[in-house]
């Protein structure tokens, strides 16, 4: 599953509100990027939405915002990498710092990851520190994330996993949020490129980072040119059709 293309995912978060309102999205982004060539586009939605909006579009890539690692059986309220496989689902989202705030550690991170793989779901691990302190402690805490969340993970798969460096600080959620720059992102990724080369070897560098944090159609371009991703993953921006499609677009000229 090696692949070097950009790629913008969006992450809709707990919206929108109706399943009308989700066809309407899904539809305007899917007729703006039919077009677009050599960027991976991909949505990632709530999991209600997710049979209806498979049948809109081949062009975006349907994504899941969280899984749960068990096959099948006594699990209330949860969703497999199965289910999701069975219904079109190609990428997840795991670890995402507003599941990590509810309790979710690395080692269930893990699992998930564990679990998307075996159903051949591209799992976007999301890693990064909630704030920066002067003694630069954030660099442990991401090694960690990224240590811990990938562990017993194969050298043939570990380019089929896709990390995002989402400093929880420059989300447009976070409250007094600041805004990270390409070079924050560029200093993290040759750091997580260093983690990965130490754990895998040479298989490493086929792994996609991507930037996430408040990305908009105007700071795009920074992060690809500077921040030495490969794409981003946007939040807020992603349910403006007009916004994302916007980035989509900046992301294809690079
Ligand atoms: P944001 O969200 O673009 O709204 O900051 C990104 C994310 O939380 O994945």
């Amino acid at each position: 599953m090696k692949n070097s293309a950009k790629i913008v995912i969006g992450n809709w978060k707990m919206n929108p509100q109706t399943e009308k309102d989700a066809e309407k999205l899904y539809t305007l982004v899917s007729k703006g990027v039919s077009k677009i060539k050599g960027v991976d586009i991909v949505i990632c939605a709530p999991f209600i939405y997710l049979p209806k909006l498979r049948k809109i579009s081949k062009k975006i890539n349907l994504g899941a915002e969280d899984l749960y690692p068990g096959d099948v059986g006594a699990f209330t309220g949860e969703i497999s990498a199965s289910m999701l496989s069975n219904i079109g689902v190609v990428y997840t989202i795991v670890g995402h710092s507003e599941r990590r705030a509810v309790g979710e550690t690395n080692e269930m991170i893990n699992k998930k990851i564990k679990g998307a793989l075996a159903a051949d779901i591209v799992p976007v691990l999301c890693v990064g520190e909630t704030v920066r302190d002067e003694s630069h402690g954030y660099f442990s805490v991401v090694k960690a994330q990224v240590e811990e969340c990938l562990v017993g993970i194969s050298r043939s798969s570990i380019s089929s996993v896709i990390i995002a460096y989402e400093p929880v600080w420059a989300l447009s959620t976070t409250a007094e949020r600041k805004d990270a720059t390409p070079m924050d992102s560029r200093e993290m990724v040759i750091f997580i490129r260093k983690i990965l080369a130490d754990k895998f070897g040479a298989e490493a560098s086929a792994v996609r980072i991507i930037y996430g944090g408040s990305v908009n159609e105007r700071d795009v371009e920074g992060f690809i040119r500077d921040g030495g991703v490969s794409g981003v993953l946007v939040g807020k921006a992603s349910l403006d059709a007009k916004k994302f499609l916007q980035i989509i677009t900046e992301v294809e000229s690079i």
